[in-house]
């Protein structure tokens, strides 16, 4: 791994979750370490990072990018859905700060063997834990046609679903989906990308798709809301937590959450007197989100798409 993933926003990060010397900071997608790296420079000498990442290979791969940090650093291979049991268990709460880095990195992106890529010459695997759950090949072997239409366009957003997945159910019954790249020729050739349309020659016609596989077989959206509140927990009163999502599924559940938790009462419509004894916990840092510049984006495609949420713990 090493050089090939850049940190998204990370200027933007550290600076709206206020950390300084000492802070002690949750990363739950550590990755390769990027921004870990510079939070452990901005919390220098004393401050602590715990790591968590669901992928054995990134774990690996942040011990040794952080192994000049010494004992300052703490990593967990784990999901972060757990982040405020492995926050107790390594003696990390309360947290200062707390950031997320959802979806994937250049470097699982880059491994063939993932099947993350258009291009991979392997078995669709998609799972950030290749130990735990079903691979997007065998969800794909199990799945009826009208399941897996439900799949792409709930998770995919894809408007041609139907077709889509009739054209995969097909395609697996003749034995002709072995490798990520079988899957995404299938899915080009029920799907071609409409010529002249807003998206022609920028996006591969299998976007959605391999999206949509991605964040069913990690389970993204559930576990996005149980990090999200297991965060909020570990943090301590004024602590921040900074999320960055990178399509509008995830950006969608940031915003509700932070939302939902920064108003006393939550019952719809809002009665004349509260019942639901729900209390405000968080309000948010900034109106909106935050995107990367122009410069940003030419140095790192992964930061187009980029939006960053930062909200705080009332006191
Ligand atoms: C965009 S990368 C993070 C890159 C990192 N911020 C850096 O700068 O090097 C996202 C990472 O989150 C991990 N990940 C995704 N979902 C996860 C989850 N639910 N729990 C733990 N890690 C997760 C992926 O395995 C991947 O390594």
């Amino acid at each position: 791994m090493g050089e090939g993933h850049l940190p998204v926003l990370v200027d933007e990060v550290l600076t709206s979750l206020a950390i300084g010397s000492g802070s002690s900071v949750a990363d739950c997608t550590v990755g390769g370490g990027g921004h870990a790296e510079r939070i452990l420079e901005t919390t220098s000498p004393h401050g602590r990072l715990l790591g968590l990442d669901a992928d054995r290979a990134a774990i690996a791969e942040a011990k040794r990018a952080l192994a000049r940090f010494g004992d300052r650093v703490t990593l967990r291979h784990a999901n972060f859905e757990s982040i405020y049991d492995v926050a107790v268990d390594t003696g990390s709460v309360p947290l200062d700060a707390v950031v997320f880095d959802l979806g994937l990195s250049s470097y699982q992106l880059a491994d063939p063997d993932r099947g993350f890529s258009f291009a991979a010459d392997a078995p669709p695997d998609m799972r950030f834990d290749e130990t735990s759950g079903l691979s997007a090949v065998e969800l794909i072997d199990r799945s009826s046609e009208r399941e897996l239409a439900g799949i792409l366009a709930t998770f995919g957003e894809e408007r041609r679903a139907g077709r889509i997945a009739k054209a995969i159910v097909a395609a697996r019954a003749e034995g002709r989906i072995v490798t990520a790249a079988d899957l995404a020729a299938v899915v080009a050739a029920a799907a071609p990308g409409r010529p002249g349309g807003a998206d022609a020659g920028r996006i591969h016609p299998a976007t959605r798709t391999f999206q949509a596989l991605r964040i069913a077989v990690n389970r993204e959206i559930e576990v996005l809301t149980a990090g999200l509140v297991g965060a909020l927990a570990a943090l301590r009163p004024d602590g921040r937590m900074a999320v960055i999502s990178y399509h509008s599924l995830e950006d969608r559940i940031v915003k509700r959450f932070v939302v939902r938790e920064s108003r006393d009462c939550i019952e719809d419509p809002l009665p004349p007197v509260c019942t639901c004894g729900h209390r405000a916990q968080l309000r948010a840092v900034h109106k909106g989100v935050i995107t990367a510049g122009p410069e940003e984006v030419r140095r790192n495609r992964r930061a187009r798409s980029a939006k960053l949420r930062v909200a705080q713990k009332l006191a």
